[in-house]
């Protein structure tokens, strides 16, 4: 599956993009605000991480969509997104998402929440897309509130960040099918 942007394809990840991804993703700046993604991040993280991609690809039922962010003029991965714990009966899932460092503040991540959004609320049919957000992050809480997100709540010492050994306190957004708010096309 393939989901085209203005500026981006969504796509599968591939074994080629493993050395990009790894460069991007060994970088405390992004990988602090993920949950399990080791640092430095090696190509066997890489690896582990491609085949769990693939195994959900090939689902019947997806369960999962995770996706490379393809920035089109630059024909390379620039980060990934992607909808997790999909459960169509009871119409929810959630979502993460990140980019490298020097793609940020250009509108890609607005770019591609959107297209996931859409996934979710008018292909998929759910619900409501929830999204776990370590505190303090500005620019994850912005893209959130912007598509209509709202905060439900604090997780206290909710999470253990793999890539700084951290123990995280969270917030929970959830965005409501008739709550979301589209980009303007
Ligand atoms: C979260 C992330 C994907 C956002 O991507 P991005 O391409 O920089 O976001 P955009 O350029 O589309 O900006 C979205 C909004 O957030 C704002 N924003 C972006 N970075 C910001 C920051 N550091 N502080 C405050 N606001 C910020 C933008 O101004 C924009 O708001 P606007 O449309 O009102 O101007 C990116 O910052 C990232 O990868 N961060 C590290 C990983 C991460 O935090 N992932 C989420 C885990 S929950």
């Amino acid at each position: 599956m393939k989901i085209e942007t203005e500026r981006l394809v969504l796509r599968p990840i591939r074994e080629s993009d493993g050395k990009n991804i790894c460069e991007q993703l060994s970088n405390l700046n992004v990988s602090k605000w993920l949950l399990v993604i080791n640092y430095p991040y090696t190509l066997n993280d890489y690896k582990v991480f491609l085949k769990q991609s693939q195994k959900k690809w090939r689902e019947k039922e997806k369960t999962g969509y995770t996706f490379g962010i393809e920035l089109k003029s630059e024909k390379k991965v620039i980060g990934s997104i992607g909808l997790q714990r999909i459960d169509k009966r009871q119409g929810t899932a959630t979502t993460s998402y990140w980019l490298g460092e020097k793609y940020w503040k250009k509108g890609y991540g607005t770019e591609a929440y959107n297209a996931i959004l859409d996934l979710a609320f008018n292909k998929l049919k759910l619900r409501r897309v929830e999204a776990e957000v370590y505190l303090k992050n500005p620019a994850s809480e912005k893209l959130q509130k912007k598509f209509g997100a709202k905060i439900e709540g604090i997780k206290r010492k909710a999470r253990l960040c793999a890539a700084d050994g951290k123990i995280k306190n969270t917030k929970i957004f959830g965005t409501l099918k008739e709550e979301y708010k589209p980009l303007k096309k």
